[in-house]
């Protein structure tokens, strides 16, 4: 009986050492941001500001594997979208009078090859014809090859479940970048690899909705696989073009910070999210494979930063389940987690350990009223400055979005415009903190800060 006392109290005296370890490990910075000079900004001349989208979120009339889940699933259709297609114009001229000096777009594979091998000329010269009003506004186009949508004929092949699959994925990116190239420098290969793998393959809340932790793990491989491809042939082509992955860190923090579960938890969940990924990178190994040309794929890091997740033992297997848990002093954001800007900071420490410049090419909030999205910009944009102050090597911001949109299993119910839409007449108004990026009158609203003539909120 005495021994197995005395065993049980090593166990917890190891346990209690081992959560102390993780917890200076790994803290969870909280600031005290009433404390803080948000107006005190500086961002090096040359710092690029931006907005971004995706091809399925606004451009609408697509098919593809996501208006089929759509259909099967009975969500809200995408259907016009935000009919970018055709008010592309319009919507680039929001571009100008919001004075940004980068834009992140996608292009939609399922418009330019809707069947094996037959290209549509016509669709890519409309998206040269975008790249072209961009320069010709001073803007620069950065373009995504692949943000979660491709056409229904690669899906029923098992998209990037087979790997086989890979070298269609390949020539659809480089027909567009032998298209485009001449004029876009800035390129991202795949979108959130792991939130693709994990929605639709973990969670089944996206495209093909399936559950299966190996199969994501199959996926994740073969994503970084394709991207490697790419990487590889389209530096080959014009080594000059900067290409990088927009790679979404989310954060995983236990719970409770003296649960040795929750902490075993969220450090396997850190580790399957983010670092297995960095790994393979870094490496060319990941998740037990070699991948091949991954090592050193990227001339930058696109960084898509949101929130942070709070783990514990009983894990949602659905979105729909997802309880967003926050700390008590924190602020839910409409969708439901918290508004996080301290992580920002620590996913950029994070994607810096890769060695090449970054990009923010993702970052925003869904707030339909407007109230909460100032300060969540004053927050992460204080983040990005005292990063940057700090040394790191961030060379542009992207905010999400530049107008409602169509956003995934979401539907339209979650705002993130700096424009707002009115879905029935097409209308974008600009809301009150799209004055982040505003050139004229904002400051006289007392919302602005002055940044070398620009204002920022
Ligand atoms: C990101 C996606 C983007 C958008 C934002 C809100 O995960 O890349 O398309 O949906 O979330």
């Amino acid at each position: 009986m005495w021994h197995w006392a005395a065993a049980a109290s090593s166990l917890v005296i190891v346990i209690f050492l081992l959560v102390s370890r993780l917890r200076r490990r790994h803290p969870e910075t909280h600031y005290d941001w009433g404390n803080i000079d948000l107006g005190d900004l500086s961002f090096p001349s040359g710092f690029l500001w931006g907005t971004a989208t995706a091809a399925h979120q606004i451009e609408g009339g697509l098919t593809n594997n996501w208006s089929d889940f759509e259909e099967d699933r009975g969500l809200e259709r995408s259907g016009a979208a935000c009919e970018h297609w055709t008010l592309w114009r319009d919507d680039f001229q929001l571009l100008s009078d919001l004075g940004v000096g980068s834009y992140r777009f996608s292009v939609e594979w399922s418009r330019l090859e809707p069947e094996p091998g037959s290209w549509d000329e016509g669709e890519m010269r409309v998206y040269s014809d975008m790249v072209d009003d961009l320069v010709s506004r001073g803007i620069r186009p950065m373009v995504t090859l692949h943000h979660f949508s491709h056409p229904t004929w690669w899906e029923e092949r098992g998209g990037f479940a087979d790997r086989r699959n890979l070298p269609d994925f390949l020539s659809y990116c480089e027909r567009v970048f032998d298209e485009l190239s001449d004029r876009v420098e800035y390129w991202c290969t795949i979108n959130e690899p792991t939130v693709f793998s994990a929605m639709g393959y973990t969670l089944g809340q996206f495209p093909p909705g399936k559950r299966g932790i190996r199969l994501t793990m199959r996926v994740m491989r073969n994503l970084m696989r394709g991207h490697a491809m790419v990487y590889r042939s389209l530096k080959g082509r014009r080594p000059e073009c900067q290409l990088g992955v927009a790679k979404n860190v989310t954060l995983f923090d236990p719970a409770s910070r003296w649960s040795p579960v929750d902490w075993l938890v969220a450090r396997i969940l850190e580790w399957l999210w983010n670092g297995s990924w960095r790994k393979g990178m870094t490496t060319g190994r990941m998740l037990g494979s070699r991948i091949p040309g991954a090592k050193d794929s990227l001339d930058f890091v696109g960084l898509n930063y949101y929130t942070h997740f709070l783990t514990g033992l009983f894990l949602p297997t659905a979105t729909k389940e997802l309880q967003f848990a926050k700390r008590e002093h924190e602020v839910a954001t409409e969708f439901g987690y918290p508004m996080y800007a301290e992580g920002f900071r620590r996913a950029i420490d994070f994607v810096s350990e890769l060695g090449v410049p970054i990009e923010i090419t993702e970052n925003g909030v869904a707030d339909a009223e407007d109230t909460l999205r100032p300060e969540h910009i004053r927050r992460h944009l204080w983040v990005v400055s005292e990063a940057i102050k700090e040394g790191h090597d961030i060379r542009s911001y992207h905010h999400w979005s530049l107008m409602d949109n169509f956003e995934w299993a979401e539907g339209y119910s979650m705002r993130f415009g700096l424009h707002a839409v009115d879905f029935q007449t097409q209308e974008r108004a600009l809301r009150k903190s799209g004055c982040l990026l505003y050139t004229s009158d904002a400051a006289d609203e007392g919302l602005g800060v002055d940044l070398g003539g620009r204002r920022i909120i």
